[in-house]
């Protein structure tokens, strides 16, 4: 059994780089004999010279050039094992900050059920809000990570894509509409339509596009919630144009219908983004790549329908989701 220490390794590591005692001496914080004394002691336990002296240079042996590559192995092995321990500890308690946009609440937490199990000492704090909202969260960096719809305006953040979210026709059940094909987009011109409040990303995207194609709903009433929305399509105040996420744990065999209308879904992306001269914590590193790796498999199972209505048309897939059999 080869008897050293790390201690020995180090000093022996040192000589071995610089070629020198002297220099090992210094860089370490060590008298020049501490450092030979080390090294002798090594080189007794190796049972071979480890050096060689030519002039005032010292140059490792075969069996010194073998010691040195098996230090460097060891060494590297124990800063790793170090990153993991940071990690492990880093992991055990620590606070997560996040920010999402409102149609994300929908599938934000259940991704975080089995990121806490995995992280029970992990506080989660998760802010619900609309987009200008979540801007104004970020200009004063209140959060460790933000789930988006929209990449912002915001230039120097780090954004990564990483589920649809498209924006549906949403219908009461018994809407005239129900069941048509195509329906050309102009024929929503006239339509009672429950709009999302000023700021609202949802209601940016929705305006643009009846804006390009000249269609002029009547607004009849303004909210700043998705589910006060839903909830005024079942009481028949008029239709809307939601997140499909929205409905997806009724999906259409509940009160609502998805109305096939030209232009769309309006398809668009959740991104989870971080200030780019942010210095992630390692829990909140963790969730990034969770977020990355689990939401596409976790979205598929939770939620198949996501997949369908990120089809071109709807009614390729699941014709129930878009038109009402009821
Ligand atoms: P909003 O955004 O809440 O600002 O409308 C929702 C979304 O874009 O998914």
């Amino acid at each position: 059994m080869f008897h050293a220490t790390l201690h020995q390794l180090k000093v022996f590591e040192a000589t071995a780089r610089h070629g020198s005692f002297t220099r090992a001496a210094e860089e370490l914080y060590l008298t020049q004999p501490t450092v030979s004394i080390q090294v002798k002691q090594l080189t007794k336990a190796v049972g071979l010279p480890l050096f060689e002296q030519i002039g005032k240079r010292l140059y490792l042996t075969q069996a010194g050039q073998q010691l040195l590559d098996t230090c460097q192995r060891v060494f590297e092995g124990l800063e790793q094992f170090e990153m993991a321990i940071a990690d492990i500890k880093g992991m055990k308690q620590g606070q997560l900050k996040i920010a999402v946009i409102t149609t994300a609440k929908y599938f934000v937490p259940r991704l975080l059920g089995p990121f806490c199990q995995r992280f029970p000492g992990i506080d989660i704090s998760l802010k619900v809000t609309n987009h200008q909202n979540i801007q104004e969260r970020m200009a004063n960096n209140e959060d460790d990570l933000y789930i988006i719809s929209q990449t912002p305006e915001q230039p120097d953040l780090k954004v990564h894509p990483f589920l649809e979210n498209p924006l549906v026709v949403i219908a009461p059940k018994n809407h005239p509409l129900v069941g048509k094909k195509n329906i050309p987009i102009q024929e929503l011109s006239g339509e009672q339509f429950i709009m999302r409040e000023p700021g609202s990303g949802t209601r940016q995207a929705v305006q643009s596009l009846f804006d390009e194609h000249e269609v002029d709903v009547k607004v009849r009433l303004e909210l700043g919630s998705n589910e006060a929305i839903k909830q005024a399509i079942a009481g028949g105040l008029g239709i809307s144009v939601l997140s499909v996420h929205t409905i997806i744990s009724e999906g259409t065999t509940g009160e609502f219908a998805i109305l096939d209308v030209e232009h769309f879904p309006i398809e668009r992306h959740w991104y989870v983004a971080s200030l780019a001269g942010k210095q992630l914590s390692v829990v909140a590193d963790t969730f990034l790549n969770y977020l990355l790796e689990e939401s596409h498999p976790m979205a598929q199972k939770l939620l198949p329908d996501i997949k369908l209505a990120t089809a071109t048309t709807l009614e390729e897939t699941d014709p129930e989701l878009v038109t009402s059999s009821k």
